[in-house]
């Protein structure tokens, strides 16, 4: 089960009597957009599906002229057990899930798949955002480590789940953040065992907390009386990063760790929104740890859910939780310096009916000064999307939330639906263009639009950004700051692309928009990435099937979107039952590197290692043969 599906099943939205009404003003509205705009409906949808035209002739901007993707001839899709990427291009695999990062670390165990102690020396499972730093000619990658395979980790275990404490120990150990050198010999790049940079940050660091929930009684628990200093960082999703040098890890699904001993206690409002139930998920750090127990430690939930910053090239620097950012199911954070030096993190909030949220800081960002606590002091705003093509980002502020700003910090989407925003369809990564001010987010799919309301009981109606109910596919918006100022209100959007199946429907909304054939289709667009040529690298994390409405998909796969003539063309397919994600370049942009994340969760795969062998979360490296950039 998904955690999606599992956060349903545990904490159902609110009952659908209420809905009614709400799904009348919906379709009420849906019908005035049809008959206003029939003529350039005929794929339903399509009101602001690519009027890039439009857009562009209306902002003729020199980054347009300078975007030049890389050219390649595009991969089928398949549902090979392995990554298929084009003609003309090779790759290799860098790391893997387990990999030791030290000489005293055990190599990866088939059988046991590890111990606790063995785990914490080596890479964590699920790689997911990856960003990589420079210094001295040497390379170091930090990179998440979204979750962990239960039934693979724990294969040593009948149960498929851990059963003691030593099993808790090596689950702990295979989340958070892995940061290691490499190094390219041969063509070939490797891990830097005992690198002085190789660090692994799992549920026990010590991390700092800052911004407006910092000493917030909130954020007190029994063993930290403070509230400023919390172990750990679980569920790491997407990334950023700061032009200062640092690394920004996202805490995506955090609810699902903790558990209660009182299964009849009722839920608080602030639980239920963040999807905190009595029920453990099967992780069971609840009975080895009783901070994850919530009848114990109330508070501790408050802890997580937010943007960690830290240094990767300062091995020893204590991570901070930046609160002022807010706390959802961050997806990733990305940061744009505004013209005016003021940072703007973009930031999407993964699940059905939440939010698109922006941070802008308070301070600006000079090279010479020291930037280290500019996250921890801004505002914080939700967008909301109307259906002419504008939109607006919405303070989130105590006169108009009736909130504290530590309060604001803590429970984001309490504020967020206080002041009206647009509830998306699982807003996942957002990249900004580094050629001109625009970025663009990833909507995965969402089976719930114009059907039930979210967890705070808001209306998801079809209409905007959203434009499909029950969307299987899912899309990517982008916006255009006004007068392209990041840290302007106010915006214009379109959808770059609405994905669909032309194979399987014909001449409706989920056929997907123009820019979709038969020769390039995917679902679930997730992870997002601008190279610096302008090109837009789309990853999925969607359904693998191959069947149904998503025939002829093949695998997850990555894409490159060239974001003014609107082409998509495909460039890698991934191995069985494995989602791409996360992306950067070697300094010299001739590597890109990837992550395959959770190749045979459903037990179909075994890459990389072959035939009979534990499958596993891997980075793999892609280079041209003829040695050009790669973007
Ligand atoms: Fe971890 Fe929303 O992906
Ligand atoms: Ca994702
Ligand atoms: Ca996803
Ligand atoms: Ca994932």
């Amino acid at each position: 089960m998904s955690f999606d599906e599992y956060d349903e099943y545990i904490n159902p939205p609110p009952a659908e009597v209420e809905f009614d009404r709400v799904l009348d003003r919906a379709l009420s509205r849906r019908d005035f957009l049809n008959s206003s705009m029939s003529g350039i409906m005929c794929y339903g949808a399509g009101a602001f599906v690519m009027s890039t035209l439009a857009l562009r002739s209306a902002d003729a901007s020199p980054g347009d002229s300078q975007s030049k993707p890389i050219e390649f001839t595009p991969v089928a899709a398949n549902s090979l057990d392995t990554v298929t990427v084009p003609q003309g291009y090779h790759w290799h695999v860098v790391a893997s899930w387990g990999d030791p990062l030290w000489s005293e670390g055990a190599a990866f165990d088939q059988q046991t798949r590890g111990t606790g102690e063995s785990q914490r020396l080596a890479i964590g499972d699920n790689i997911d955002g990856m960003e990589i730093f420079f210094k001295d000619g040497r390379t170091v990658v930090a990179v998440n480590n979204e979750y962990a395979n239960l039934a693979i980790l724990h294969g040593d275990r009948v149960s498929g789940l851990p059963e003691n404490e030593h099993d808790f120990d090596k689950n702990k150990a295979a989340h958070g953040i892995s940061i290691f050198e490499i190094q390219q010999h041969d063509g070939f790049w490797e891990v830097v065992k005992d690198s002085p940079y190789n660090r692994r940050i799992t549920v026990d660091e010590p991390i700092e907390i800052t911004g407006p929930a910092r000493g917030h009684d909130l954020m007190k628990t029994r063993s930290e009386q403070h509230g400023v200093l919390t172990l750990g960082t679980w569920n790491n999703c997407g990334t950023g990063r700061t032009p200062w040098g640092t690394f920004l890890s996202c805490e995506e699904n955090f609810n699902r760790y903790f558990s209660s001993d009182d299964e009849q206690a009722s839920l608080s409002p602030e639980y239920q929104r963040y999807g905190i139930s009595p029920d453990d998920s099967g992780y069971g750090w609840g009975e080895y740890d009783e901070r994850f127990k919530t009848n114990l430690e109330p508070n501790e939930p408050n802890r997580a859910g937010y943007v960690v910053e830290l240094d990767p090239l300062e091995p020893d620097s204590l991570p901070k939780k930046r609160t002022a950012l807010g706390r959802f199911k961050h997806e990733n954070a990305e940061l744009v310096i505004a013209q005016n030096g003021k940072a703007v993190v973009y930031m999407g909030d993964d699940e059905r009916g939440e939010f698109l949220y922006r941070f802008v800081s308070a301070g600006m960002y000079r090279e010479t000064a020291d930037n280290a606590n500019l996250l921890d002091t801004g505002d914080l705003f939700a967008a909301k999307f109307n259906d002419d093509g504008s939109g607006e980002w919405l303070a989130l502020t105590p006169q108009n939330t009736g909130m504290t700003l530590a309060e604001i910090s803590i429970f984001t989407r309490i504020a967020a639906s206080k002041v009206g925003a647009t509830t998306m369809d699982r807003p996942e990564w957002v990249a900004a263009n580094p050629l001109k001010a625009e970025a663009y987010c990833c909507l995965t799919n969402n089976k719930h639009r114009g059907i039930k309301p979210n967890k705070g009981g808001d209306s998801t109606p079809v209409g905007g950004p959203n434009p499909r109910k029950k969307n299987h596919y899912g899309q990517i918006v982008r916006w255009i700051p006004d007068a392209g100022q990041h840290d302007a209100v106010g915006f214009s959007w379109d959808l770059f692309v609405l994905a669909g199946n032309p194979r399987v429907h014909k001449h409706n909304d989920n056929a997907g928009s123009e820019n979709i054939s038969a020769d390039n289709i995917f679902n679930s667009p997730d992870g997002l990435h601008f190279d610096s040529r302008g090109g837009l690298w789309i990853q999925t994390d969607g359904n693998y099937s191959n069947k149904g409405r998503y025939e002829g998909m093949g695998n997850n796969q990555m894409l490159l979107g060239n974001t003014v003539t609107g082409e998509i063309k495909r460039f890698l397919v991934g191995p069985k039952e494995a989602e791409i994600t996360g992306a950067a370049w070697s300094e010299d942009r001739r590597t890109l590197f990837v992550g395959v994340q959770h190749p045979g969760e459903e037990s179909g795969s075994s890459f990389p290692d072959g035939e009979g062998m534990v499958p596993r979360s891997s980075i793999i490296a892609i280079g041209a043969d003829d040695g050009s950039e790669m973007g």
